[in-house]
Protein backbone atom coordinates (compact mmCIF):
# COMPACT_ATOMS: atom_id res chain seq x y z
CA UNK A 1 0.00 0.00 0.00
CA UNK A 2 1.27 3.23 -0.74
CA UNK A 3 2.57 6.09 1.78
CA UNK A 4 3.29 9.68 1.65
CA UNK A 5 6.67 10.92 3.29
CA UNK A 6 6.75 14.70 3.79
CA UNK A 7 9.85 16.34 5.43
CA UNK A 8 7.67 19.22 7.27
CA UNK A 9 8.36 22.88 8.01
CA UNK A 10 8.89 24.02 4.32
CA UNK A 11 6.46 27.33 3.91
CA UNK A 12 3.73 26.84 1.05
CA UNK A 13 4.33 30.01 -1.61
CA UNK A 14 2.52 29.71 -5.12
CA UNK A 15 -1.00 28.66 -6.51
CA UNK A 16 -2.92 25.60 -6.02
CA UNK A 17 -5.69 24.50 -8.75
CA UNK A 18 -8.71 23.46 -7.22
CA UNK A 19 -10.25 20.61 -8.54
CA UNK A 20 -13.81 19.76 -9.05
CA UNK A 21 -15.82 18.73 -6.23
CA UNK A 22 -15.62 14.78 -5.58
CA UNK A 23 -19.36 15.33 -3.49
CA UNK A 24 -20.74 17.04 -6.24
CA UNK A 25 -19.47 14.51 -9.08
CA UNK A 26 -20.69 11.47 -7.54
CA UNK A 27 -24.52 12.69 -7.12
CA UNK A 28 -24.41 14.03 -10.63
CA UNK A 29 -22.76 10.91 -12.08
CA UNK A 30 -25.55 8.86 -10.51
CA UNK A 31 -27.89 11.09 -12.14
CA UNK A 32 -26.90 10.12 -15.45
CA UNK A 33 -29.53 7.05 -14.52
CA UNK A 34 -32.51 8.94 -14.49
CA UNK A 35 -32.21 9.42 -18.41
CA UNK A 36 -31.77 7.54 -21.64
CA UNK A 37 -29.92 10.18 -23.18
CA UNK A 38 -26.46 11.34 -22.46
CA UNK A 39 -24.98 13.47 -19.49
CA UNK A 40 -22.17 15.13 -19.92
CA UNK A 41 -20.12 16.00 -17.09
CA UNK A 42 -17.12 18.70 -17.16
CA UNK A 43 -14.54 19.58 -14.32
CA UNK A 44 -14.58 15.71 -13.21
CA UNK A 45 -11.76 15.26 -10.64
CA UNK A 46 -9.73 12.12 -11.19
CA UNK A 47 -10.35 10.19 -7.84
CA UNK A 48 -10.69 6.87 -6.89
CA UNK A 49 -14.04 6.69 -5.54
CA UNK A 50 -14.98 8.51 -9.47
CA UNK A 51 -13.47 5.20 -10.56
CA UNK A 52 -15.35 2.99 -8.64
CA UNK A 53 -18.19 4.83 -9.55
CA UNK A 54 -18.24 4.51 -13.07
CA UNK A 55 -18.00 0.49 -12.56
CA UNK A 56 -20.98 0.90 -10.38
CA UNK A 57 -22.99 2.51 -12.84
CA UNK A 58 -21.84 0.09 -15.45
CA UNK A 59 -22.94 -2.53 -13.74
CA UNK A 60 -26.50 -0.94 -14.10
CA UNK A 61 -25.93 -0.31 -17.93
CA UNK A 62 -24.63 2.97 -18.23
CA UNK A 63 -21.95 3.79 -20.83
CA UNK A 64 -19.60 5.79 -20.21
CA UNK A 65 -16.43 7.89 -21.96
CA UNK A 66 -13.66 10.45 -21.04
CA UNK A 67 -13.28 13.11 -23.10
CA UNK A 68 -10.95 16.31 -23.28
CA UNK A 69 -8.05 17.65 -21.43
CA UNK A 70 -6.76 16.90 -18.48
CA UNK A 71 -5.02 18.75 -15.40
CA UNK A 72 -2.75 21.90 -16.33
CA UNK A 73 -0.46 23.44 -14.02
CA UNK A 74 -1.94 26.19 -13.10
CA UNK A 75 -5.92 26.11 -13.53
CA UNK A 76 -8.04 23.28 -12.96
CA UNK A 77 -8.99 21.32 -15.65
CA UNK A 78 -10.85 18.34 -15.20
CA UNK A 79 -12.41 15.58 -17.24
CA UNK A 80 -15.33 15.60 -18.89
CA UNK A 81 -17.48 12.39 -18.90
CA UNK A 82 -20.16 11.22 -21.01
CA UNK A 83 -22.55 8.99 -19.21
CA UNK A 84 -25.32 7.36 -21.02
CA UNK A 85 -27.86 5.15 -19.11
CA UNK A 86 -29.54 4.43 -22.59
CA UNK A 87 -30.86 1.17 -20.97
CA UNK A 88 -30.75 0.27 -17.65
CA UNK A 89 -29.59 -3.75 -17.54
CA UNK A 90 -29.91 -4.51 -14.07
CA UNK A 91 -31.57 -2.87 -11.00
CA UNK A 92 -29.28 -4.41 -8.23
CA UNK A 93 -26.53 -2.52 -6.79
CA UNK A 94 -24.77 -5.39 -4.84
CA UNK A 95 -23.14 -5.30 -1.36
CA UNK A 96 -19.25 -5.86 -2.95
CA UNK A 97 -19.71 -2.24 -5.12
CA UNK A 98 -21.97 -0.17 -2.55
CA UNK A 99 -20.24 -1.32 0.89
CA UNK A 100 -17.05 0.13 -1.01
CA UNK A 101 -18.84 3.59 -1.05
CA UNK A 102 -21.59 4.74 0.86
CA UNK A 103 -22.82 7.55 -2.04
CA UNK A 104 -23.67 4.25 -4.71
CA UNK A 105 -26.69 3.60 -2.76
CA UNK A 106 -28.10 7.07 -3.97
CA UNK A 107 -28.84 4.87 -6.93
CA UNK A 108 -31.61 4.13 -5.17
CA UNK A 109 -33.74 7.27 -5.92
CA UNK A 110 -32.90 7.38 -10.06
CA UNK A 111 -33.77 3.36 -10.15
CA UNK A 112 -36.90 3.01 -8.85
CA UNK A 113 -38.39 6.19 -10.22
CA UNK A 114 -36.99 5.19 -13.87
CA UNK A 115 -37.31 1.14 -13.14
CA UNK A 116 -40.61 1.41 -10.69
CA UNK A 117 -37.85 -1.45 -8.56
CA UNK A 118 -34.58 -1.68 -6.82
CA UNK A 119 -32.18 -3.45 -5.12
CA UNK A 120 -30.37 -2.35 -3.33
CA UNK A 121 -27.43 -3.57 -0.89
CA UNK A 122 -27.31 -1.45 2.50
CA UNK A 123 -24.05 0.18 3.06
CA UNK A 124 -23.25 -0.83 6.54
CA UNK A 125 -20.81 1.24 8.63
CA UNK A 126 -18.36 2.85 8.23
CA UNK A 127 -15.05 4.22 10.03
CA UNK A 128 -16.83 7.85 11.26
CA UNK A 129 -20.20 6.81 12.22
CA UNK A 130 -23.12 4.54 11.96
CA UNK A 131 -24.86 6.30 9.61
CA UNK A 132 -28.08 4.57 8.79
CA UNK A 133 -30.58 5.02 6.03
CA UNK A 134 -33.71 5.74 7.38
CA UNK A 135 -34.59 8.85 6.06
CA UNK A 136 -33.88 7.48 2.43
CA UNK A 137 -36.64 5.00 3.04
CA UNK A 138 -38.96 7.15 4.70
CA UNK A 139 -38.70 9.57 2.26
CA UNK A 140 -38.97 6.97 -0.96
CA UNK A 141 -42.19 5.50 1.39
CA UNK A 142 -43.53 9.31 0.93
CA UNK A 143 -43.48 8.93 -2.44
CA UNK A 144 -45.75 5.81 -2.43
CA UNK A 145 -42.44 2.82 -3.00
CA UNK A 146 -42.65 0.09 -1.01
CA UNK A 147 -39.78 -1.19 0.93
CA UNK A 148 -38.24 -4.12 2.32
CA UNK A 149 -35.32 -4.87 3.88
CA UNK A 150 -34.27 -8.57 3.53
CA UNK A 151 -30.59 -10.25 3.55
CA UNK A 152 -29.02 -7.01 3.75
CA UNK A 153 -30.51 -5.47 0.56
CA UNK A 154 -33.74 -2.72 0.42
CA UNK A 155 -35.96 -3.82 -2.27
CA UNK A 156 -37.70 -0.89 -3.16
CA UNK A 157 -41.06 -1.36 -6.01
CA UNK A 158 -43.09 1.13 -7.43
CA UNK A 159 -44.68 -0.57 -10.45
CA UNK A 160 -46.97 2.47 -11.06
CA UNK A 161 -44.29 4.75 -10.57
CA UNK A 162 -43.71 7.39 -7.73
CA UNK A 163 -46.26 9.64 -6.41
CA UNK A 164 -45.31 13.71 -5.63
CA UNK A 165 -45.63 14.11 -1.65
CA UNK A 166 -44.52 16.14 1.04
CA UNK A 167 -41.47 14.72 2.42
CA UNK A 168 -39.81 16.08 6.02
CA UNK A 169 -36.91 15.16 6.96
CA UNK A 170 -35.63 14.78 10.70
CA UNK A 171 -32.78 15.88 10.44
CA UNK A 172 -29.80 17.63 7.13
CA UNK A 173 -29.19 14.61 5.34
CA UNK A 174 -27.08 15.58 2.51
CA UNK A 175 -27.23 12.12 0.87
CA UNK A 176 -31.15 11.51 1.33
CA UNK A 177 -31.77 15.18 0.14
CA UNK A 178 -29.71 14.26 -3.25
CA UNK A 179 -31.77 10.48 -3.71
CA UNK A 180 -35.34 12.25 -3.14
CA UNK A 181 -34.46 15.17 -5.45
CA UNK A 182 -33.95 12.63 -8.24
CA UNK A 183 -36.63 9.96 -7.11
CA UNK A 184 -39.11 13.31 -6.60
CA UNK A 185 -38.03 14.34 -10.49
CA UNK A 186 -39.64 11.88 -12.12
CA UNK A 187 -42.52 11.52 -9.65
CA UNK A 188 -46.39 11.97 -10.78
CA UNK A 189 -46.82 15.40 -9.62
CA UNK A 190 -45.75 18.10 -7.08
CA UNK A 191 -43.11 17.35 -3.93
CA UNK A 192 -41.78 19.12 -1.37
CA UNK A 193 -38.52 18.39 0.35
CA UNK A 194 -38.63 20.20 3.77
CA UNK A 195 -35.69 19.79 6.04
CA UNK A 196 -33.26 19.87 2.69
CA UNK A 197 -29.70 19.79 2.63
CA UNK A 198 -28.32 23.42 1.64
CA UNK A 199 -25.44 22.04 0.89
CA UNK A 200 -23.85 23.63 -2.43
CA UNK A 201 -23.62 20.33 -4.32
CA UNK A 202 -27.52 19.70 -3.53
CA UNK A 203 -27.88 22.98 -5.56
CA UNK A 204 -25.32 21.92 -8.04
CA UNK A 205 -27.25 18.34 -8.50
CA UNK A 206 -30.64 20.07 -8.69
CA UNK A 207 -29.15 22.69 -11.47
CA UNK A 208 -28.03 19.86 -14.01
CA UNK A 209 -31.36 18.56 -13.15
CA UNK A 210 -33.20 21.32 -14.37
CA UNK A 211 -30.87 21.17 -17.57
CA UNK A 212 -31.96 17.98 -17.97
CA UNK A 213 -35.37 18.85 -18.00
CA UNK A 214 -36.58 18.90 -14.10
CA UNK A 215 -38.60 21.32 -12.22
CA UNK A 216 -36.86 22.38 -9.49
CA UNK A 217 -37.36 25.21 -7.40
CA UNK A 218 -36.06 26.43 -4.11
CA UNK A 219 -32.43 24.12 -4.33
CA UNK A 220 -29.86 25.37 -1.58
CA UNK A 221 -32.61 26.52 1.15
CA UNK A 222 -34.51 24.26 3.63
CA UNK A 223 -37.42 24.10 1.24
CA UNK A 224 -37.37 22.35 -2.46
CA UNK A 225 -40.65 22.00 -4.76
CA UNK A 226 -40.20 18.97 -7.46
CA UNK A 227 -42.89 19.40 -10.44
CA UNK A 228 -42.24 16.22 -11.63
CA UNK A 229 -42.03 15.58 -14.81
CA UNK A 230 -42.37 12.29 -17.46
CA UNK A 231 -38.92 11.64 -18.73
CA UNK A 232 -35.79 13.50 -18.36
CA UNK A 233 -33.46 14.40 -21.31
CA UNK A 234 -29.61 14.68 -22.43
CA UNK A 235 -27.66 17.96 -20.82
CA UNK A 236 -24.17 19.10 -20.55
CA UNK A 237 -23.09 20.71 -16.59
CA UNK A 238 -19.55 21.77 -15.37
CA UNK A 239 -19.18 20.48 -12.04
CA UNK A 240 -18.61 22.98 -8.78
CA UNK A 241 -15.03 23.90 -7.68
CA UNK A 242 -14.64 21.13 -4.30
CA UNK A 243 -14.86 23.66 -0.88
CA UNK A 244 -13.31 20.95 0.88
CA UNK A 245 -10.39 20.46 -0.80
CA UNK A 246 -10.02 24.46 -1.22
CA UNK A 247 -10.31 24.47 2.59
CA UNK A 248 -8.20 22.08 3.11
CA UNK A 249 -5.17 23.82 1.35
CA UNK A 250 -6.22 27.11 2.94
CA UNK A 251 -5.91 25.19 6.21
CA UNK A 252 -2.35 23.81 4.93
CA UNK A 253 -1.00 27.19 4.04
CA UNK A 254 -2.14 28.44 7.83
CA UNK A 255 -0.22 25.48 9.28
CA UNK A 256 2.97 26.81 7.42
CA UNK A 257 3.11 29.86 6.87
CA UNK A 258 3.13 31.45 3.56
CA UNK A 259 0.90 32.63 0.93
CA UNK A 260 -1.16 30.90 -1.39
CA UNK A 261 -3.71 31.39 -4.06
CA UNK A 262 -6.15 28.78 -4.25
CA UNK A 263 -6.96 28.94 -7.84
CA UNK A 264 -10.33 28.46 -8.84
CA UNK A 265 -11.67 28.47 -5.30
CA UNK A 266 -15.01 30.33 -4.84
CA UNK A 267 -15.52 31.90 -1.31
CA UNK A 268 -18.81 31.52 -1.39
CA UNK A 269 -18.93 27.84 -1.15
CA UNK A 270 -17.43 27.89 2.23
CA UNK A 271 -17.69 31.06 4.04
CA UNK A 272 -17.66 30.20 7.61
CA UNK A 273 -14.34 28.21 7.30
CA UNK A 274 -12.35 31.05 5.76
CA UNK A 275 -14.25 33.25 8.44
CA UNK A 276 -12.75 30.71 10.98
CA UNK A 277 -9.58 31.28 9.15
CA UNK A 278 -10.15 35.15 9.36
CA UNK A 279 -10.26 34.69 13.29
CA UNK A 280 -7.38 32.22 13.39
CA UNK A 281 -5.34 35.96 12.03
CA UNK A 282 -4.74 34.66 8.59
CA UNK A 283 -5.27 36.20 5.82
CA UNK A 284 -7.73 35.33 3.33
CA UNK A 285 -8.18 37.66 -0.06
CA UNK A 286 -11.10 37.66 -2.75
CA UNK A 287 -9.20 37.96 -6.01
CA UNK A 288 -10.10 36.87 -9.97
CA UNK A 289 -8.33 34.03 -9.85
CA UNK A 290 -9.85 32.41 -6.46
CA UNK A 291 -8.82 32.90 -2.43
CA UNK A 292 -5.27 34.13 -1.65
CA UNK A 293 -4.32 32.65 1.88
CA UNK A 294 -1.30 34.79 3.68
CA UNK A 295 0.60 33.91 7.15
CA UNK A 296 3.57 35.56 7.15
CA UNK A 297 4.91 35.25 10.25
CA UNK A 298 1.78 36.47 12.79
CA UNK A 299 0.39 34.36 15.44
CA UNK A 300 -2.28 31.63 15.09
CA UNK A 301 -5.15 32.34 17.46
CA UNK A 302 -7.01 29.96 18.73
CA UNK A 303 -11.09 28.99 17.79
CA UNK A 304 -14.02 27.78 19.34
CA UNK A 305 -16.21 25.65 16.61
CA UNK A 306 -19.04 23.58 16.11
CA UNK A 307 -19.69 22.07 12.95
CA UNK A 308 -22.71 22.35 11.25
CA UNK A 309 -24.80 21.61 7.94
CA UNK A 310 -24.32 24.21 5.44
CA UNK A 311 -23.50 26.95 5.81
CA UNK A 312 -22.35 26.36 8.71
CA UNK A 313 -18.76 25.19 9.46
CA UNK A 314 -18.08 21.87 7.61
CA UNK A 315 -17.71 18.46 9.21
CA UNK A 316 -15.58 17.62 6.17
CA UNK A 317 -13.04 19.93 7.62
CA UNK A 318 -13.02 19.42 10.99
CA UNK A 319 -9.64 17.21 11.39
CA UNK A 320 -8.05 19.66 9.25
CA UNK A 321 -9.41 22.50 11.36
CA UNK A 322 -7.56 20.29 14.59
CA UNK A 323 -4.56 19.87 12.88
CA UNK A 324 -4.11 23.34 12.44
CA UNK A 325 -5.03 24.29 16.19
CA UNK A 326 -2.93 22.10 17.16
CA UNK A 327 -0.05 24.56 16.62
CA UNK A 328 -2.43 27.53 17.77
CA UNK A 329 -1.18 30.18 20.34
CA UNK A 330 -3.90 29.09 22.81
CA UNK A 331 -6.56 26.43 23.64
CA UNK A 332 -9.44 25.80 20.82
CA UNK A 333 -12.73 23.93 20.74
CA UNK A 334 -14.02 21.84 18.14
CA UNK A 335 -17.26 19.99 19.10
CA UNK A 336 -18.35 17.69 16.21
CA UNK A 337 -22.20 17.93 15.70
CA UNK A 338 -22.56 15.72 12.42
CA UNK A 339 -20.92 12.23 13.01
CA UNK A 340 -20.47 10.71 16.48
CA UNK A 341 -17.26 9.02 15.71
CA UNK A 342 -15.37 11.41 13.55
CA UNK A 343 -12.51 11.72 15.98
CA UNK A 344 -9.78 9.02 14.40
CA UNK A 345 -7.73 11.75 13.86
CA UNK A 346 -7.32 12.52 17.39
CA UNK A 347 -4.64 9.54 18.22
CA UNK A 348 -2.75 10.30 15.39
CA UNK A 349 -1.97 13.75 15.64
CA UNK A 350 -0.80 12.90 19.03
CA UNK A 351 1.60 11.02 18.01
CA UNK A 352 3.10 14.39 15.78
CA UNK A 353 2.92 16.03 19.27
CA UNK A 354 -0.45 17.72 19.22
CA UNK A 355 -1.75 18.25 22.96
CA UNK A 356 -5.80 17.27 22.25
CA UNK A 357 -8.21 15.78 24.91
CA UNK A 358 -11.80 14.53 23.83
CA UNK A 359 -14.59 14.89 26.33
CA UNK A 360 -17.79 13.44 24.34
CA UNK A 361 -18.26 15.28 20.92
CA UNK A 362 -15.90 18.09 21.59
CA UNK A 363 -11.95 18.34 21.40
CA UNK A 364 -9.67 20.75 23.88
CA UNK A 365 -6.45 21.62 22.02
CA UNK A 366 -3.93 23.18 23.88
CA UNK A 367 -1.47 24.21 21.00
CA UNK A 368 1.68 23.49 21.25
CA UNK A 369 5.37 24.69 20.54
CA UNK A 370 5.89 22.94 17.88
CA UNK A 371 5.07 18.90 16.29
CA UNK A 372 7.57 16.12 15.50
CA UNK A 373 7.18 13.99 12.40
CA UNK A 374 6.04 10.68 12.86
CA UNK A 375 4.64 7.48 11.38
CA UNK A 376 0.85 7.89 11.16
CA UNK A 377 -1.98 6.14 9.74
CA UNK A 378 -5.42 7.22 8.47
CA UNK A 379 -9.05 5.94 9.03
CA UNK A 380 -11.00 8.09 6.55
CA UNK A 381 -10.15 10.55 3.84
CA UNK A 382 -10.69 13.87 6.15
CA UNK A 383 -8.38 12.87 8.65
CA UNK A 384 -5.70 11.47 6.37
CA UNK A 385 -4.96 15.03 4.85
CA UNK A 386 -5.25 16.45 8.33
CA UNK A 387 -2.23 14.01 9.00
CA UNK A 388 -0.59 15.40 6.23
CA UNK A 389 -1.05 19.01 7.39
CA UNK A 390 0.21 18.46 10.80
CA UNK A 391 3.25 16.55 8.87
CA UNK A 392 3.53 19.93 6.91
CA UNK A 393 4.05 21.47 10.07
CA UNK A 394 5.92 19.03 11.94
CA UNK A 395 9.67 19.22 12.00
CA UNK A 396 11.25 16.44 10.20
CA UNK A 397 9.90 13.52 8.39
CA UNK A 398 6.21 12.34 8.77
CA UNK A 399 5.26 9.13 6.88
CA UNK A 400 1.48 8.69 6.29
CA UNK A 401 0.44 5.24 5.64
CA UNK A 402 -2.68 3.87 3.74
CA UNK A 403 -2.67 6.71 1.64
CA UNK A 404 -5.62 4.94 -0.63
CA UNK A 405 -8.06 6.95 1.67
CA UNK A 406 -6.75 10.57 0.28
CA UNK A 407 -6.84 9.53 -3.23
CA UNK A 408 -10.47 8.96 -2.96
CA UNK A 409 -10.82 12.58 -2.88
CA UNK A 410 -7.93 14.26 -3.51
CA UNK A 411 -6.26 14.80 -7.04
CA UNK A 412 -3.00 14.98 -7.17
CA UNK A 413 -2.45 15.98 -3.87
CA UNK A 414 1.95 15.78 -3.70
CA UNK A 415 1.68 17.67 -7.35
CA UNK A 416 -0.26 20.58 -6.03
CA UNK A 417 1.65 20.75 -2.94
CA UNK A 418 5.12 20.13 -3.71
CA UNK A 419 4.24 23.08 -6.58
CA UNK A 420 4.26 25.36 -3.81
CA UNK A 421 7.34 24.20 -2.03
CA UNK A 422 6.48 21.21 0.13
CA UNK A 423 8.70 18.43 0.33
CA UNK A 424 6.29 15.60 -0.07
CA UNK A 425 6.37 12.40 -1.97
CA UNK A 426 4.58 9.41 -2.51
CA UNK A 427 6.16 5.87 -1.62
CA UNK A 428 4.79 3.18 -4.10
CA UNK A 429 4.11 0.09 -1.91
C1 LIG B 1 -22.32 13.56 2.83
O1 LIG B 1 -22.48 12.30 3.44
C2 LIG B 1 -20.89 13.64 2.34
N1 LIG B 1 -20.64 12.58 1.39
C3 LIG B 1 -19.96 13.54 3.54
O2 LIG B 1 -18.63 13.68 3.08
C4 LIG B 1 -20.26 14.67 4.52
O3 LIG B 1 -19.45 14.52 5.65
C5 LIG B 1 -21.73 14.61 4.93
O4 LIG B 1 -22.58 14.64 3.73
C6 LIG B 1 -22.16 15.77 5.82
O5 LIG B 1 -21.89 16.97 5.17
C7 LIG B 1 -20.85 12.79 0.10
O6 LIG B 1 -21.36 13.83 -0.32
C8 LIG B 1 -20.45 11.71 -0.85
P1 LIG B 1 -25.59 12.94 5.78
P2 LIG B 1 -23.94 11.75 3.80
O7 LIG B 1 -26.66 12.02 5.33
O8 LIG B 1 -24.90 12.26 2.80
C9 LIG B 1 -27.51 11.02 9.76
C10 LIG B 1 -16.38 13.02 2.78
O9 LIG B 1 -15.40 12.94 3.56
N2 LIG B 1 -28.46 10.27 8.93
O10 LIG B 1 -25.73 14.39 5.53
O11 LIG B 1 -23.81 10.30 3.99
C11 LIG B 1 -26.06 10.57 9.57
O12 LIG B 1 -25.78 9.41 10.29
C12 LIG B 1 -17.74 12.52 3.22
O13 LIG B 1 -16.31 13.47 1.63
C13 LIG B 1 -29.42 9.48 9.54
O14 LIG B 1 -29.50 9.39 10.77
O15 LIG B 1 -24.18 12.45 5.20
C14 LIG B 1 -25.29 11.79 10.01
O16 LIG B 1 -25.19 11.78 11.40
C15 LIG B 1 -17.74 11.85 4.54
N3 LIG B 1 -30.28 8.77 8.74
C16 LIG B 1 -26.19 12.94 9.57
O17 LIG B 1 -27.49 12.37 9.36
C17 LIG B 1 -30.23 8.82 7.39
O18 LIG B 1 -31.04 8.15 6.73
C18 LIG B 1 -25.75 13.64 8.31
O19 LIG B 1 -25.36 12.70 7.33
C19 LIG B 1 -29.27 9.64 6.79
C20 LIG B 1 -28.38 10.36 7.57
Amino acid sequence: MDSIRIQGGRRLVGKIPISGAKNATLPLMIASLLTPETLTLKNVPQLADVQLLKRILGNHGVDYAVRGKRFAKEMPAGETLELSAHQIVDTTAPYELVSRMRASFWVIGPLIARMGEARVSLPGGCAIGTRPVDFYLQGLEALGAEIAVEGGYVIAKAPRGLIGARVVFPRVSVGATHTILMAAALAKGESVIENAAREPEVADLAECLVKMGARIEGAGTGKIHVQGVGALHAAEHSVLPDRIETGTYAMAVAATGGEVTLCGGRPDLLRAALDTLGEAGIDVTETNEGIRVARNGGPLRPVTVATEPFPGFPTDLQAQLMALMSRADGTSEITETIFENRFMHVQELSRLGADIRLDGQTATIRGVEKLTGAQVMATDLRASVSLVIGGLAAEGETVVNRVYHLDRGFERLEEKLSACGAEIERLRA
